[in-house]
Protein backbone atom coordinates (compact mmCIF):
# COMPACT_ATOMS: atom_id res chain seq x y z
CA UNK A 1 0.00 0.00 0.00
CA UNK A 2 1.30 3.35 -0.98
CA UNK A 3 -0.45 7.02 -0.25
CA UNK A 4 0.21 9.97 -2.36
CA UNK A 5 -1.47 13.29 -2.39
CA UNK A 6 -3.48 14.33 -5.06
CA UNK A 7 -4.55 18.12 -5.85
CA UNK A 8 -8.13 17.51 -5.42
CA UNK A 9 -9.87 18.64 -2.64
CA UNK A 10 -11.38 15.48 -1.08
CA UNK A 11 -11.70 12.45 -3.75
CA UNK A 12 -8.15 10.69 -3.52
CA UNK A 13 -6.79 12.26 -0.84
CA UNK A 14 -7.11 8.88 0.80
CA UNK A 15 -5.29 6.72 -1.80
CA UNK A 16 -4.77 2.73 -1.88
CA UNK A 17 -2.83 1.54 -4.21
CA UNK A 18 -3.30 -2.35 -4.29
CA UNK A 19 -0.72 -4.91 -6.10
CA UNK A 20 -3.51 -7.51 -6.72
CA UNK A 21 -7.25 -7.83 -5.97
CA UNK A 22 -10.43 -9.67 -6.95
CA UNK A 23 -12.07 -6.60 -7.18
CA UNK A 24 -11.58 -3.28 -6.20
CA UNK A 25 -15.68 -2.49 -5.93
CA UNK A 26 -15.59 -5.75 -3.67
CA UNK A 27 -12.45 -4.43 -1.72
CA UNK A 28 -13.86 -1.10 -1.15
CA UNK A 29 -17.11 -2.49 -0.13
CA UNK A 30 -15.66 -4.61 2.68
CA UNK A 31 -14.24 -1.45 4.10
CA UNK A 32 -17.40 0.60 3.94
CA UNK A 33 -18.57 -2.16 5.91
CA UNK A 34 -15.83 -2.01 8.84
CA UNK A 35 -16.85 -0.38 11.95
CA UNK A 36 -14.42 2.38 11.68
CA UNK A 37 -15.69 5.38 9.05
CA UNK A 38 -14.09 5.77 5.94
CA UNK A 39 -13.05 9.47 4.44
CA UNK A 40 -15.08 10.38 1.77
CA UNK A 41 -13.46 10.75 -1.63
CA UNK A 42 -11.08 7.48 -0.91
CA UNK A 43 -9.71 5.83 -3.73
CA UNK A 44 -8.65 2.35 -4.00
CA UNK A 45 -6.70 1.44 -7.18
CA UNK A 46 -5.16 -1.82 -7.96
CA UNK A 47 -1.94 -2.61 -10.48
CA UNK A 48 -3.83 -6.53 -10.95
CA UNK A 49 -7.39 -6.51 -10.73
CA UNK A 50 -8.30 -10.50 -11.07
CA UNK A 51 -11.93 -11.03 -11.02
CA UNK A 52 -13.26 -7.23 -11.95
CA UNK A 53 -17.39 -6.82 -12.55
CA UNK A 54 -18.87 -5.21 -14.95
CA UNK A 55 -22.67 -4.12 -15.55
CA UNK A 56 -25.29 -6.72 -16.28
CA UNK A 57 -23.48 -9.20 -14.29
CA UNK A 58 -20.39 -9.25 -16.82
CA UNK A 59 -16.76 -9.57 -16.09
CA UNK A 60 -14.18 -6.63 -16.52
CA UNK A 61 -10.90 -7.89 -17.45
CA UNK A 62 -7.75 -6.11 -17.78
CA UNK A 63 -3.78 -6.89 -17.83
CA UNK A 64 -2.11 -6.15 -14.86
CA UNK A 65 -0.15 -2.89 -14.68
CA UNK A 66 -1.17 -1.52 -17.68
CA UNK A 67 -4.78 -0.19 -17.13
CA UNK A 68 -6.54 1.65 -14.53
CA UNK A 69 -8.85 -0.13 -12.36
CA UNK A 70 -10.35 1.68 -9.41
CA UNK A 71 -12.71 2.65 -7.10
CA UNK A 72 -14.23 5.64 -5.74
CA UNK A 73 -15.71 6.08 -1.96
CA UNK A 74 -18.79 8.69 -1.85
CA UNK A 75 -21.26 9.40 0.45
CA UNK A 76 -23.66 11.60 -1.60
CA UNK A 77 -26.51 11.77 1.20
CA UNK A 78 -28.23 14.95 -0.98
CA UNK A 79 -28.89 12.69 -3.51
CA UNK A 80 -32.46 11.13 -3.46
CA UNK A 81 -33.00 7.17 -4.73
CA UNK A 82 -35.07 8.49 -7.23
CA UNK A 83 -32.42 10.49 -8.61
CA UNK A 84 -29.69 8.08 -8.31
CA UNK A 85 -29.32 8.32 -12.38
CA UNK A 86 -27.70 12.05 -11.58
CA UNK A 87 -24.36 10.52 -9.99
CA UNK A 88 -24.27 8.34 -12.83
CA UNK A 89 -24.23 11.60 -15.26
CA UNK A 90 -21.77 13.29 -12.67
CA UNK A 91 -19.23 10.69 -12.89
CA UNK A 92 -19.61 9.95 -16.69
CA UNK A 93 -19.52 13.69 -18.03
CA UNK A 94 -16.19 13.75 -15.51
CA UNK A 95 -15.20 11.04 -17.02
CA UNK A 96 -15.39 12.07 -20.62
CA UNK A 97 -13.66 15.34 -19.59
CA UNK A 98 -10.59 13.96 -18.15
CA UNK A 99 -9.97 11.80 -21.35
CA UNK A 100 -10.63 14.81 -23.68
CA UNK A 101 -7.55 16.10 -21.89
CA UNK A 102 -5.88 13.41 -23.59
CA UNK A 103 -7.67 13.02 -26.79
CA UNK A 104 -9.13 15.72 -28.91
CA UNK A 105 -11.87 14.03 -30.82
CA UNK A 106 -14.27 10.56 -30.54
CA UNK A 107 -14.58 10.65 -27.14
CA UNK A 108 -18.22 9.90 -25.97
CA UNK A 109 -20.67 8.46 -23.61
CA UNK A 110 -22.42 5.12 -24.56
CA UNK A 111 -25.55 5.57 -22.19
CA UNK A 112 -26.00 4.71 -19.22
CA UNK A 113 -22.17 4.85 -18.71
CA UNK A 114 -19.56 3.39 -21.00
CA UNK A 115 -17.17 5.40 -22.06
CA UNK A 116 -16.67 5.23 -26.12
CA UNK A 117 -13.68 6.10 -28.78
CA UNK A 118 -15.84 6.68 -31.81
CA UNK A 119 -17.12 3.08 -32.35
CA UNK A 120 -15.07 1.08 -29.76
CA UNK A 121 -15.42 0.78 -25.50
CA UNK A 122 -12.52 2.56 -23.90
CA UNK A 123 -13.77 2.55 -20.09
CA UNK A 124 -16.61 1.33 -18.46
CA UNK A 125 -18.33 2.66 -14.88
CA UNK A 126 -19.89 0.08 -12.06
CA UNK A 127 -21.67 2.23 -9.49
CA UNK A 128 -22.81 0.35 -6.42
CA UNK A 129 -25.12 2.50 -3.90
CA UNK A 130 -26.33 1.79 -0.36
CA UNK A 131 -29.39 3.79 0.69
CA UNK A 132 -30.74 4.88 4.19
CA UNK A 133 -33.99 7.18 4.70
CA UNK A 134 -34.98 7.53 0.79
CA UNK A 135 -31.38 9.02 -0.29
CA UNK A 136 -27.80 7.62 -0.94
CA UNK A 137 -25.78 6.49 1.64
CA UNK A 138 -22.25 5.03 0.33
CA UNK A 139 -21.79 5.39 -3.11
CA UNK A 140 -18.96 3.11 -4.31
CA UNK A 141 -18.33 3.79 -7.88
CA UNK A 142 -15.77 1.54 -10.20
CA UNK A 143 -14.11 2.88 -13.52
CA UNK A 144 -12.21 0.73 -15.71
CA UNK A 145 -10.34 2.16 -18.40
CA UNK A 146 -8.26 0.69 -21.15
CA UNK A 147 -4.90 2.64 -21.01
CA UNK A 148 -1.83 1.14 -22.11
CA UNK A 149 -3.41 -2.47 -23.12
CA UNK A 150 -2.25 -2.60 -27.02
CA UNK A 151 -3.54 -6.40 -27.35
CA UNK A 152 -7.23 -7.86 -26.63
CA UNK A 153 -8.86 -10.68 -27.12
CA UNK A 154 -10.20 -11.92 -30.44
CA UNK A 155 -13.47 -11.91 -28.93
CA UNK A 156 -13.29 -8.41 -27.96
CA UNK A 157 -10.66 -7.12 -30.39
CA UNK A 158 -12.99 -5.08 -32.93
CA UNK A 159 -14.93 -3.46 -29.93
CA UNK A 160 -12.30 -2.12 -27.99
CA UNK A 161 -9.60 0.04 -27.67
CA UNK A 162 -6.94 2.01 -25.10
CA UNK A 163 -5.96 5.21 -24.88
CA UNK A 164 -2.68 3.89 -25.84
CA UNK A 165 -3.72 2.50 -29.17
CA UNK A 166 -5.73 5.67 -29.99
CA UNK A 167 -2.41 8.01 -29.16
CA UNK A 168 0.43 5.63 -29.91
CA UNK A 169 2.26 6.90 -26.81
CA UNK A 170 1.76 5.08 -23.27
CA UNK A 171 0.06 7.28 -20.65
CA UNK A 172 1.34 7.42 -17.13
CA UNK A 173 -1.41 5.77 -15.21
CA UNK A 174 -1.31 8.08 -11.78
CA UNK A 175 -1.15 11.24 -13.89
CA UNK A 176 -4.48 9.73 -15.54
CA UNK A 177 -6.24 8.97 -12.46
CA UNK A 178 -4.93 12.05 -10.72
CA UNK A 179 -6.96 14.02 -13.65
CA UNK A 180 -10.04 11.66 -13.69
CA UNK A 181 -10.40 12.10 -9.90
CA UNK A 182 -10.18 15.94 -10.44
CA UNK A 183 -12.62 16.32 -13.08
CA UNK A 184 -15.05 13.97 -11.38
CA UNK A 185 -14.80 16.27 -8.35
CA UNK A 186 -15.76 19.12 -10.41
CA UNK A 187 -18.75 17.36 -11.40
CA UNK A 188 -19.50 16.17 -8.24
CA UNK A 189 -19.66 19.35 -6.82
CA UNK A 190 -21.60 21.16 -9.42
CA UNK A 191 -24.24 18.27 -8.72
CA UNK A 192 -24.25 18.86 -4.54
CA UNK A 193 -24.47 22.89 -5.53
CA UNK A 194 -28.28 21.58 -7.48
CA UNK A 195 -26.60 22.13 -11.21
CA UNK A 196 -27.72 19.20 -12.91
CA UNK A 197 -29.28 20.24 -15.39
CA UNK A 198 -26.02 21.76 -16.49
CA UNK A 199 -24.44 18.02 -16.48
CA UNK A 200 -27.54 16.60 -17.97
CA UNK A 201 -27.23 19.07 -21.10
CA UNK A 202 -23.30 18.46 -21.47
CA UNK A 203 -24.09 14.54 -20.58
CA UNK A 204 -26.98 14.64 -23.88
CA UNK A 205 -24.51 16.52 -26.08
CA UNK A 206 -22.01 13.73 -25.45
CA UNK A 207 -24.03 10.56 -26.04
CA UNK A 208 -23.42 8.55 -28.25
CA UNK A 209 -25.65 8.36 -30.99
CA UNK A 210 -27.89 11.51 -29.29
CA UNK A 211 -30.01 12.44 -32.66
CA UNK A 212 -28.76 9.64 -34.67
CA UNK A 213 -30.85 6.91 -37.02
CA UNK A 214 -28.80 3.94 -35.36
CA UNK A 215 -29.93 0.00 -35.55
CA UNK A 216 -31.28 -1.09 -32.07
CA UNK A 217 -33.19 -4.74 -30.41
CA UNK A 218 -35.76 -4.46 -28.30
CA UNK A 219 -38.52 -6.73 -27.44
CA UNK A 220 -37.08 -9.15 -30.10
CA UNK A 221 -37.55 -6.60 -33.04
CA UNK A 222 -34.08 -5.07 -35.04
CA UNK A 223 -35.47 -1.45 -35.70
CA UNK A 224 -33.88 1.98 -36.68
CA UNK A 225 -34.24 4.44 -33.88
CA UNK A 226 -33.26 7.83 -32.57
CA UNK A 227 -32.29 8.23 -28.65
CA UNK A 228 -33.92 11.35 -27.86
CA UNK A 229 -32.99 11.75 -24.43
CA UNK A 230 -32.81 9.88 -20.67
CA UNK A 231 -35.45 9.70 -18.39
CA UNK A 232 -35.33 11.21 -14.81
CA UNK A 233 -34.55 7.29 -13.56
CA UNK A 234 -32.06 7.25 -16.31
CA UNK A 235 -33.94 5.18 -19.00
CA UNK A 236 -32.62 5.67 -22.64
CA UNK A 237 -35.41 7.43 -24.67
CA UNK A 238 -35.63 6.24 -27.99
CA UNK A 239 -37.88 7.40 -31.07
CA UNK A 240 -39.02 5.14 -33.19
CA UNK A 241 -42.65 4.66 -35.64
CA UNK A 242 -43.28 8.19 -34.50
CA UNK A 243 -43.01 7.89 -30.79
CA UNK A 244 -40.69 7.46 -28.02
CA UNK A 245 -40.09 4.60 -26.46
CA UNK A 246 -38.07 4.38 -23.01
CA UNK A 247 -35.41 1.66 -21.83
CA UNK A 248 -34.00 0.17 -19.39
CA UNK A 249 -30.43 -1.18 -18.93
CA UNK A 250 -31.61 -5.27 -19.92
CA UNK A 251 -34.17 -3.90 -22.52
CA UNK A 252 -32.59 -2.73 -25.37
CA UNK A 253 -29.37 -3.69 -27.78
CA UNK A 254 -27.34 -1.37 -29.55
CA UNK A 255 -26.57 -3.14 -32.84
CA UNK A 256 -23.01 -3.25 -34.97
CA UNK A 257 -22.64 0.36 -36.63
CA UNK A 258 -19.98 0.07 -38.44
C1 LIG B 1 -18.86 -2.14 -17.38
O1 LIG B 1 -18.52 -1.52 -18.39
O2 LIG B 1 -19.58 -3.14 -17.45
C2 LIG B 1 -18.40 -1.63 -16.05
C3 LIG B 1 -16.98 -2.01 -15.79
C4 LIG B 1 -16.47 -1.52 -14.46
C5 LIG B 1 -15.08 -2.04 -14.17
C6 LIG B 1 -14.49 -1.41 -12.93
S1 LIG B 1 -12.77 -1.78 -12.79
C7 LIG B 1 -12.74 -1.19 -11.16
C8 LIG B 1 -14.04 -1.58 -10.51
N1 LIG B 1 -13.95 -2.88 -9.88
C9 LIG B 1 -14.73 -3.79 -10.48
O3 LIG B 1 -14.83 -4.99 -10.15
N2 LIG B 1 -15.39 -3.22 -11.49
C10 LIG B 1 -15.10 -1.81 -11.61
Amino acid sequence: MQNKTFSTLFIGQNLIQLSAVDSTNNYLKLMVSKSEPLADGTVIMADDQFAGRGQLGNTWISKAGLNLTFSIYLRPTFINIASQFQLNVAVSVGLVNALKGFVDHGISIKWPNDIYFNNRKIGGVLIENTLASGNLKNSIIGIGINVNQQEFDDSILKKVSSLSKILHADVDLKDLLEKVCHCIEVQYMKLKSGKFEELLAFYLSNLYQYNKLSPYKADNRIFQGEIKGVSDEGKLLVEFEGRQHRYGLKEIEFLDNN
